[in-house]
């Protein structure tokens, strides 16, 4: 398991994001030398910043901790999506399910697709719908390079924690903007790169990288208004 994720809630709350402090370093995607992580990495034969997310029962207990609840705060990032009740919603990278069921829960009438480039994570979150009763909740395998999801099949699209893991993210983008519907929306959730919690600062990526990325993916974004203490929130639109 990372280091950085054992120590994931013990680091103190920083301040709110400053896009101009972020603006003085901006991480790139050529970070795939030594860079701190311990445990498993680059399990996906290389293709990426993938780092070992295999063991879905232990990083349960890191990702769904509660005390995560104080810091992360769930449902001022649900408020940015602006759900509606009959959405169809993807989390990308889901992990264990944290943001899932959250989301599951706000679209009872819609789907969410949990996507995970892990095996054991599609296996825990299929297992934790049926315990959980989400019927609505389904788990998609995803390859490193691609998110399965069809063609204009989403009205919303969530990537928390999972952006600076990515290979080849220009392609990355242009598969997301592909699954949304018209009028679609994605969020892509990361941390600052002067947060005090997060992956190593050499592996984190500015919020105006992203929206580099996104423009060139035919979308348009922006910083949500909605603020995080230690991470930002990139929206973006599909333009019609
Ligand atoms: C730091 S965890 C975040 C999990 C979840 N989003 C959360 O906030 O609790 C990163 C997750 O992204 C997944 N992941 C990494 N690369 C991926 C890819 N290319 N496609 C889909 N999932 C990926 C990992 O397997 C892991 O479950």
């Amino acid at each position: 398991m990372h280091r950085w994720l054992t120590t994931f809630f013990a680091a103190p709350l920083g301040g709110v994001c400053s896009t101009v402090s972020n603006r003085a370093a901006v991480a790139t995607e050529g970070h795939a030398g030594a860079h701190g992580h311990a445990g498993p990495h680059c399990d996906n034969g290389g293709a990426g910043m993938h780092h070992g997310f295999a063991d879905a029962d232990a990083l349960t207990k890191v990702f769904d901790d509660p005390a995560r609840d104080e810091w992360q705060r769930p449902d001022d990032v649900l408020r940015a999506l602006q759900l509606a009740p009959a959405m169809t919603v993807a989390d990308i990278g889901a992990g264990t399910g944290y943001f899932a069921v959250r989301l599951a829960r706000a679209v009872p009438a819609g789907e969410v697709i949990a996507a995970d480039v892990e095996p054991d994570m599609v296996r825990y979150l299929n297992d934790r719908a049926r315990r959980e009763q989400f019927p609505n909740l389904h788990a998609l395998q995803a390859t490193p390079t691609a998110s399965g999801l069809a063609a204009q099949s989403v009205d919303r699209i969530l990537v928390v924690h999972v952006w600076h893991h990515l290979a080849g993210r220009a392609d990355y983008a242009r598969d997301l903007a592909a699954a949304l519907r018209p009028g679609g929306k994605l969020f892509i959730v990361d941390y600052c790169l002067t947060a005090h919690r997060g992956p190593p600062a050499n592996l984190r990526v500015a919020p105006e990288v992203i929206i580099a990325e996104l423009s060139a993916a035919g979308l348009v974004a922006k910083v949500s208004p909605v603020t995080l203490p230690d991470q930002y929130i990139v929206e973006a639109r599909r333009t019609p």
